[in-house]
């Protein structure tokens, strides 16, 4: 599967859309606003006060309400700090990057309230189609570069094939509890070998003491020995397993579909970002957010079904991919949300963020 081409979040501003069912990951943004104030803060700081141009990529951006988060967050933090020693505010240009497949008419639609809010401004935006797992941007000239929930999505699946042709990762769609431990191995290396490229160009693209603000989907336990967190892939696996029983889905369907994803933990990001070399870890915290929200306890079952809404506006483009079409009302409008509501029935579930705030090394 050529990720690169079957990925996208579900278009358009509709009921069913990204834009519209983004709340778990808006939530997340505005967590992670002060991390971003605190990081445009230090590097003007330290090496760009007062500056004339500030170059900033959101990469992944999707459509919908987060890249407009971000991009404010970056702009009020400039504005603050220039505004209290009496300097005029630099000039801004955004580069709002996704796959070829994303939404980018709907997102520059939605974008016109954004531009008026900032009148005043000299503020561009562009939009960056193509992967940030290949350089795009020239050398030097970024600034600063975000990427919210997009880093944990591979370029594409491991291997899970035995030498005899057997799958290994048989009945699972993700690394589950009792996955064998080459399934593990295999997610663990597609994402050190991911992120390793991701930070070699974006090193070449970035200026000297430049920041990466990344935000990831990730876990707290060491080995995936204990799913305490919540992961979408378990339970969306569970229900295309039930298809399955049914008849509805082929067994082989099942037994060789992986989704190209990883939850890493803190430590193996602090890894990677070490053993490549270009930037050193400036923070890193883990966020936790309950999924259920508010209104769990009442009923967990029609939380399911929001809940299996939001996924198929994130899951679905890779899942119709492999199973077909047909089959994709079956298993997010019915399957999955007893699924998910049976297991948030038995008690709340936390999803897990990691942030990371990288800084290229001064040669
Ligand atoms: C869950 S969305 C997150 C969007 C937004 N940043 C947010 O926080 O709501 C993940 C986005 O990452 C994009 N993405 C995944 N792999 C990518 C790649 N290699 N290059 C560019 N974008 C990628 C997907 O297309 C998708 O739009």
């Amino acid at each position: 599967m050529e990720v690169k081409e079957v990925l996208f979040m579900s278009k358009g501003h509709g009921e069913d859309s990204y834009a519209h069912n983004s709340t778990y990951a808006q939530k997340v943004a505005s967590l992670a606003k002060p991390v971003i104030a605190n990081t445009v803060d230090s590097l003007l700081e330290e090496c760009f006060f007062p500056c004339k141009l500030l170059n900033v990529a959101d990469l992944g951006c999707a459509l919908g309400p987060c890249p407009v988060t971000f991009m404010s967050t970056v702009i009020e933090s400039v504005q603050k700090k220039h505004a209290l020693s009496n300097c005029p505010s630099p000039e801004f240009q955004f580069y709002l990057n996704d796959l070829p497949g994303n939404d980018f008419n709907t997102l520059f639609q939605s974008l016109s309230n954004f531009s008026q809010n900032y009148e005043s401004l000299s503020c561009s935006i562009m939009g960056a189609p193509g992967s940030f797992h290949g350089r795009f941007f020239p050398r030097n000239c970024l600034h600063l570069a975000h990427a919210s929930y997009s880093v944990h999505w591979l370029s594409q699946v491991p291997n899970l094939t035995s030498e005899e042709g057997f799958p290994l990762n048989k009945g699972r769609i993700y690394i589950s509890e009792t996955s064998p431990r080459v399934v593990k191995d295999a997610y663990l290396a597609q994402f050190q070998a991911d992120v390793s490229t991701f930070l070699k160009f974006r090193s070449e693209e970035m200026v000297d003491n430049g920041r990466l603000v990344l935000v990831l989907h990730g876990r707290k336990d060491k080995d995936f020995a204990s799913l305490n967190s919540y992961i979408i892939w378990e339970k969306l696996g569970e229900a295309i397993a039930d298809l399955v029983s049914e008849g509805f889905v082929e067994e082989e369907k099942l037994d060789t579909l992986n989704v190209p994803y990883y939850t890493a933990s803190l430590e193996e990001i602090r890894g990677i970002v070490n053993e490549e070399g270009s930037f050193q870890i400036e923070h890193m915290e883990i966020i936790e957010i309950d999924v259920g929200g508010t209104s769990l306890d009442k009923d967990p079952h029609s939380k399911g079904r929001k809940l299996a809404k939001r996924a198929r506006s994130f899951t679905g483009s890779i899942i119709s991919h492999h199973l077909g079409e047909e089959i994709m009302d079956k298993l997010y409008g019915e399957k999955l949300p007893i699924f998910i509501g049976d297991d948030l029935a038995k008690g709340r579930k936390k999803g897990v963020s990691i942030i990371a705030v990288p800084k290229k090394h001064v040669p």
